[in-house]
């Protein structure tokens, strides 16, 4: 008998909204995530999607419902430490490098926050790097990237610490459309030959279609659509 895939994202009932309870952007969403699986966010621009991310990667706190992470809430400092240092990658969709330093300098930054060895840092980053096709950009400034190697550098700043879950927040949305394909082929691979946990935020349908699941965000309420 197979054994259960673990649950990396329990949601229930998540309600979010701002300004006081004006504008209110999640109404009773409810999400799981597995291991191994790539599950898309669809919806279009101001629907929620990176409200619902940040819920769950703990930069932002819900009015109420629960979600728990690879066991853990994100709304505890200790827990959400935890998670970002062991368990937990997020690529945004302006992949939030720090232009001046090196390929390599970004990926240290990461390890160095999870107490990594220099030796172990410096295997993983080149497996990471040779793996996505930049090994041979090590030495240079993200600013000098193409569009395409800043997004391959950001997963892999994600992956440094070997986490169980990524987050990705559009991040195919600065790209064009084969580059965007090559990143996207990327994180489904990170789910089927890894089995790491992806959620990817989009707007593209093409995109969404091939992930294993689509949760469509509208009108604040998260729907599995059936494939
Ligand atoms: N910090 C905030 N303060 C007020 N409104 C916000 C804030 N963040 C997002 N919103 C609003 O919440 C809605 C959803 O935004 P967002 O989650 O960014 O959508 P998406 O990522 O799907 O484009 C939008 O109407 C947006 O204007
Ligand atoms: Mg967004």
């Amino acid at each position: 008998m197979n054994k259960p895939r673990e649950t990396l994202v329990h949601a229930r009932a998540v309600f979010k909204s701002y300004d006081r309870g004006k504008i209110t952007v999640l109404r009773d969403v409810s999400l799981d995530v597995k291991r191994g699986e790539i599950v898309a966010l669809w919806g279009s621009s101001g629907s929620g999607k990176s409200t619902l991310l940040h819920l769950l990667g703990g930069l932002d706190v819900q009015d109420s419902g629960h979600i728990s992470i690879c066991g853990l809430d994100p709304r505890t400092e200790t827990n959400r430490l935890d998670l970002r240092r062991h368990h937990l990658g997020f690529v945004f969709q302006l992949h939030n490098l720090i232009p001046d330093l090196t390929v390599e300098e970004n990926l240290r930054v990461p390890a160095l926050a999870a107490g990594r060895s220099a030796a172990a840092t410096r295997e993983r980053l080149l497996e990471l790097t040779d793996r996505v096709g930049i090994g041979h950009r090590l030495n240079h400034r993200i600013q000098d990237l193409s569009g395409g190697e800043r997004q391959r550098t950001a997963i892999c700043r994600a992956l440094m610490p070997t986490p169980r879950l990524i987050l990705a927040d559009e991040p195919t949305g600065s790209l064009d459309e084969q580059t965007g394909s090559i990143i996207f082929d990327l994180l489904k691979t990170l789910a089927e030959r890894d089995g790491i946990g992806v959620v990817i935020a989009t707007h593209e349908r093409r995109f969404a279609e091939s992930c294993h699941r689509i949760a469509r965000m509208r009108d604040g309420r998260l729907d599995e659509v059936p494939q």
